[in-house]
């Protein structure tokens, strides 16, 4: 055996994770992204591709380097990511799950065009409120955040969850990326997911504030919460299309941007498990 190939075993060892590293080393990589823009980047990457169509969700099937990679359009909002993310666990039975796309910005140091890794996301949309009186108003500032609880077949129990972290090894893997990105800085940090588009600036700050929220977007930790359920390796990556604390709008090119680091990371990702 060469020593560069002995070395990249090595590196395997110490930098995958065990979850990665346990999967059939055929078992495609699942990439999502909600929107056109945000998919087909990706879709012409694929070589000998295939698509289905299973209710309103699409996917397509097809290699990457020789390594069997699905890309899912898992359309807009929490419940179509829910859906997309259960049919592709059920249907193609995946060895790790990549969710990537636009975001707006929360966090006043970060510009459009950086990208988020997400240590964290967490379901931004759910909220309870105390009980106060007819004519009292309405607060939001006083809304805490609902967490979610989950019938967890191994643990024989339910359990809370507030948010639901990225995978250990994914994360490090997409953390040694952060130099080869050019058109912004990468750094991590926590995704908001909810049925949401604020521009409000100050609840913007409020969010940032309170849940030190980096980003909103629509779609992650609602596919995080399922992957969590089956226990299939999850990351979050999600790139600032649009930030109303520097008034920079949504630019699509950002959408592209987000699919070229995920396709290097994907890349990257299969050399090691190689
Ligand atoms: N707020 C919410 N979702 C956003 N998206 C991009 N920017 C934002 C933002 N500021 C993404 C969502 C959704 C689509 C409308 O764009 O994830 O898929």
């Amino acid at each position: 055996m060469s020593l560069l190939k002995r070395g990249f075993i090595l590196c395997c060892l110490v930098l995958s994770p065990m979850s990665i590293a346990s999967t059939p080393t055929s078992a495609p990589i699942l990439i999502q992204g909600a929107m056109d823009i945000e998919t087909t980047t990706l879709v012409n990457t694929l070589k000998n591709k295939s698509q289905t169509t299973i209710g309103a969700w699409s996917f397509w099937q097809g290699t990457i380097n020789d390594y069997p990679v699905i890309i899912s359009r898992t359309e807009v909002g929490i419940a179509n990511a829910a859906a997309a993310t259960t049919l592709a666990i059920e249907r193609f039975k995946p060895a790790l799950i990549i969710n990537q796309g636009t975001a707006g910005g929360h966090d006043p140091q970060l510009q459009r065009g950086d990208i988020v890794i997400g240590k964290i996301s967490f379901n931004m949309g759910a909220y309870k409120s105390e009980f106060t009186e007819k004519g009292k108003g309405i607060a939001p500032t006083k809304w805490q955040n609902f967490d979610v609880t989950m019938r967890l077949r191994d643990q024989g129990k339910l359990v809370e969850h507030n948010n639901f972290a990225a995978d250990k090894g994914l994360l490090h893997i997409a953390t040694t990326m952060a130099n080869s990105y050019t058109k912004g800085k990468v750094v991590t940090g926590v995704i908001g997911t909810a049925d949401e588009w604020n521009r409000e600036v100050d609840r913007i700050n409020w969010l940032h504030k309170t849940y030190k929220t980096s980003v909103e977007e629509m779609e992650t930790s609602s596919a995080a919460l399922v992957a969590h359920a089956y226990k299939v390796p999850f990351i979050g990556i999600r790139i600032l299309s649009n930030t109303d604390l520097h008034n920079q709008d949504f630019d699509p090119q950002t959408a592209v941007d987000c699919q070229q680091f995920v396709i290097d990371y994907t890349k990257k990702i299969i050399m090691m498990r190689n």
